[in-house]
Formats: structure tokens, sequence, C-alpha cells
């Protein structure tokens, strides 16, 4: 578990550095970070206490400065419960960025779609979410039980930002729901098909714990997702980890284009 010693170390490191957006990079979207001139870096390894990850494509290290007009940490890879983390760890993470001055919360993913029409390679803005993964950060976590209000976890006002910013852009971007699977497995196609009745758009392994805490930390809250492949059964082709990377490296940089924009503005 993080713990206040954490906290300290980070302050020092960050050195009066007070950044005001968290941005959390998932899968291929490590380079992102090449925007920030002259960056304060910091690998997980060096945080006392804090969990690494273990997954390819995950970097593993804080990456602070300026982006357009705003301070941004950025988290270039992050633990998934399926490594088999305890899910408040979580929790105390975000708490952190809210003690270190951070009031929104952006999170980047890859993900599956559900949808024929939303082929691998989009991007898609997450308008909600589904939380499949049978854990909660917020289970025990608490010394008093609260109950977040999720009814809009995702901004609406920085979800029509980067509505309007990518229209301007003139880049496609979806809306849709996505729902959390804990994996590490894929989705069955019957899994796949069961998600898309429920409502969702695209399916992945992380992102829903990070933002319920969020929530209840009350960041505003930015999601999109890259999608890197069409959910199992709907293509005739097996999913491998590295051809989500492969194609997520090409529509991230997209995103990264986009999220440039994004922090370009108030
Ligand atoms: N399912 C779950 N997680 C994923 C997928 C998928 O198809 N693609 C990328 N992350």
């Amino acid at each position: 578990m993080i713990n206040n010693d954490t906290l300290d170390f980070l302050k020092t490191k960050l050195n009066g550095f007070i950044p005001d957006t968290a941005i959390v990079l998932g899968s291929g979207l490590g380079n992102f970070t090449d925007l920030i001139k002259n960056p304060i870096i910091i690998p997980y390894s060096d945080i006392p206490g804090a969990p690494k990850p273990t997954v390819k494509g995950h970097q593993g290290r804080l990456c602070a400065g300026i982006i357009g007009k705003h301070k941004v940490i950025c988290l270039q890879g992050r633990t998934h419960l399926y490594e088999g983390m305890d899910p408040r760890t979580i929790l105390v993470s975000t708490q952190q960025l809210k003690d270190l001055g951070a009031k929104r919360f952006i999170a980047t993913n890859a993900a599956g779609s559900l949808r024929t029409d939303m082929p691998a390679g989009s991007l898609m803005l997450i308008e909600d979410h589904i939380n499949f993964s049978g854990k909660n950060p917020l289970v025990g976590a608490m010394k008093t039980p609260n109950f977040p209000d999720m009814s809009s976890a995702y901004d609406v006002g920085m979800r029509q930002k980067m509505l309007d910013i990518a229209a301007k852009e003139n880049i496609r971007l979806f809306s849709g729901v996505y729902i959390m699977a804990l994996g590490p497995n894929y989705e069955t196609p019957a899994e796949v098909r069961m998600f898309r009745q429920f409502g969702a758009d695209a399916v992945g392994m992380s992102t829903v714990p990070e933002v319920i805490t969020a929530v209840q930390s009350n960041l505003k809250v930015l999601g999109i997702s890259v999608i890197s492949n069409l959910g199992a059964g709907l293509s005739s082709e097996n999913l491998s980890h590295n051809d989500v990377l492969q194609i997520v490296e090409t529509a991230g940089k997209k995103l990264s284009y986009l999220l440039q924009k994004f922090l370009e503005e108030d």
C-alpha cells in the first residue's frame, strides 16, 4: 500500500511543481510525454510502496511538466486488477494525485470494440461505464463507507470540449459505454455478445476502478479508449497482445494529438 511517505517523496521530487491534470497513459500511449519539455521523471521503482506494472507496453514511471496551458502529471503505465493487486491501492494512488494538486483526471486505455461499425484504430470517448470486474476499490477502504454518486462520472463539460476539438480537427471520435472485465484473458464470443446486449460499446480490463476513485475524490474525469481490435467473435482473427499494441501505436498518435489540443485550452 502507498502511504504518507509516498506523498512526501513525490512532493520532494516535484519540487514545488503542482499539477492540475493527472493523465493515465494506457498500452502504447507512453510517447505522449515527449510533448513535455524538461520533464520531471520518477520511475515507479523509486517510489516507496508504489505498485509496479508488469505488462508489456507499460513503461512504469511518472512524468510531470507543462503541456499547453496545463501542468500535467502523466502516469506512463498502470497496474491492473488482473495483476493481483489490492484494489484499494488504486484509491490511495488517486488520493495522492489529488493531494499533489490535481483537479482533473484523464484516463486512456486500449479496448476491444463491441460494434462492427467501430473498427480497430477508432477512438471512443467514454460517456459512461459498466463495472463488470466483480471488484471495487472502495470496498473496505474507508472508515465510514460513503456512496459516491456515479450519475455523471465522466464530466459533461470535458466531454463536450473533447468532441468540439475532434470535430474541429476532423478526427472521428465515437462516444460510448466502456465495460470492464477483470481479465487477463480476452472475452469469449458469448461474453462479447452479452456485453453488447448490456449496452456496452467497448470492453477493456482497466480504467473503471480508477474512475470510481477519481469520482470519490471529486476529480473531474475524462476517459478515452483506443479501439485496438474487434471483440472476440466479431472478426475472423484471433486476439494477441502484440497486435493490440501495434494498432494502439498508430491510433494512439491521433489520441495524443487530440489530448495535446485539449490541453492547449483552459
Ligand atoms: N478485450 C478486453 N480488453 C482489451 C481488448 C479486448 O478485446 N482489447 C484491448 N484490451
